[in-house]
């Protein structure tokens, strides 16, 4: 069942779970391909392991900012433009990007995460509970893969979970790429209003919690939009993936029942585990795209300058220059460096509490339900086509 809505580029595309298999023949035959653009701006697709690594490793090169070229397109104002991007890690280039990561940092140690241990497994073992006293079947996207996240980056910034459903349908809406850009350009900018709120409020009574933090030690060095772009992209960006991985990799356990109970049976097993399924699934299709800097090269292929490159991340984490029998899930197999978090300077800032998240989630979750199975066909299961984060819209279960 191929995932192809019309438009949907390459990089998107999906056959069910598994990327296409265009992309692995891109990678075999062109390696780096020359793609369409909308923009009239040279557009290229990097999928091997070492091409997308070279990329991700020399910012100086590649860039995350927008050129100006691309403004044309744009019906906002340079102010406003401005403004949207302010606090956007993902959008800015070192030593303007180094500046905020420094700040924030210290926060996402694993040392620091890992204090939120006992919370989490509390988190999770409330939602387990309220799952079981429900009773068969759930749905599980909403009963368990998209709470626990969310309720845990909430406590986490400071940002009342009670309006989670606001926040929620925002960010997935606006991560939408079905959708019109103004449309996403729109609920972005509610989003920026909805923070400024709480940001407004936490300048006054800051409180013990990550946005209370910032303003505490560095609202005098942040601006206002810049402090709102930052938790912003925290309560976005720590909200909306571990979600999808938490949905998304049920369903590959349950699909793969061998695998599956090494994650119940062996406690020492869940760590790789979790990077495994990190790796095969690369649920972020490409991440932001990157800017080439001057004319250049990536993988034998001329790049000219101001050339957009898009980087696909399963493809690079299903090379087989970078791990054997690429295609078989295989939690044994104990895989480091995938890029399922991307490389370099824009690393996953997060990554420490998405895997503290499925390192207790995913083996609480098969324990919890031995019997955990698919309510529904797997054939039928609704993927999240045309989204920059891929996943799955629910997840029927039994037990
Ligand atoms: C399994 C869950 C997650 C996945 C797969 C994931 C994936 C990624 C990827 C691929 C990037 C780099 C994008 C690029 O270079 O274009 C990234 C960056 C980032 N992620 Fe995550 N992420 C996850 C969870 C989280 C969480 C929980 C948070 C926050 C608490 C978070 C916050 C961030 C931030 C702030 C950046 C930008 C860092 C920078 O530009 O310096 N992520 N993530």
């Amino acid at each position: 069942m191929t995932q192809a809505a019309p438009q949907m580029p390459i990089y998107m595309q999906r056959d069910g779970i598994e990327p296409v298999a265009a992309l692995r023949r891109i990678r075999e035959d062109e390696r780096v391909l020359r793609l369409g653009n909308p923009y009239g701006i040279d557009a290229f697709l990097v999928t091997r392991y070492d091409d997308v690594r070279e990329v991700l490793t020399d910012p100086a090169r590649f860039s995350n900012r927008r050129p100006a070229r691309l403004a044309e397109f744009d019906d906002r104002s340079p102010e406003e433009v401005a403004q949207a991007r302010a606090g956007n890690l993902l959008a800015m280039d070192p030593p303007e990007q180094h500046r905020l990561r420094r700040m924030l940092a210290p926060e996402f140690t694993v040392r620091r995460i890992r204090r939120l241990e006992p919370r989490i497994a509390e988190v999770v073992d409330d939602h387990l509970d309220a799952m079981e006293q429900a009773g068969a079947p759930a749905e599980l996207v909403s009963a368990f893969a998209l709470p626990l996240p969310s309720l845990v980056i909430c406590e986490l910034l400071g940002v009342p979970y009670v309006d989670r459903a606001g926040f929620q349908a925002r960010t997935s809406r606006q991560l939408d790429m079905s959708l019109p850009p103004r449309e996403r350009t729109a609920l972005a900018h509610e989003s920026r209003i909805y923070m400024d709120g709480l940001v407004t409020a936490a300048r006054t009574d800051p409180g013990d919690d990550l946005i209370g933090m910032l303003v505490r030690e560095h609202g005098a060095e942040l601006t206002q939009d810049e402090l709102v772009g930052i938790a912003n992209l925290l309560l976005e960006a720590g909200h909306e993936t571990t979600s999808n991985m938490l949905g998304l990799g049920t369903f590959a356990l349950l699909q793969h029942p061998d695998q599956l109970a090494i994650v119940r049976d062996e406690p020492d097993a869940v760590g790789p585990a979790v990077e495994e399924l990190l790796r095969w699934l690369s649920i972020v299709h490409s991440g932001l795209p990157r800017f080439a800097v001057a004319d250049t090269e990536i993988g034998g292929v001329a790049i000219p300058a101001g050339a957009m490159i898009i980087l696909s991340l399963p493809a690079a984490d299903r090379d087989p220059a970078f791990v054997d029998d690429p295609d078989r899930l295989d939690v044994r197999r104990g895989a480091i460096g995938h890029v399922a978090f991307g490389h370099g300077v824009h690393h996953c800032l997060g990554a420490p509490l998405a895997r503290v998240e499925m390192t207790i989630a995913f083996p609480a979750l098969v324990r919890r339900f031995p019997r955990l199975a698919l309510a529904g066909d797997p054939a039928d299961a609704p993927f999240r086509a045309f989204h920059f984060v891929f996943g799955l819209e629910r997840l029927e279960v039994t037990w």
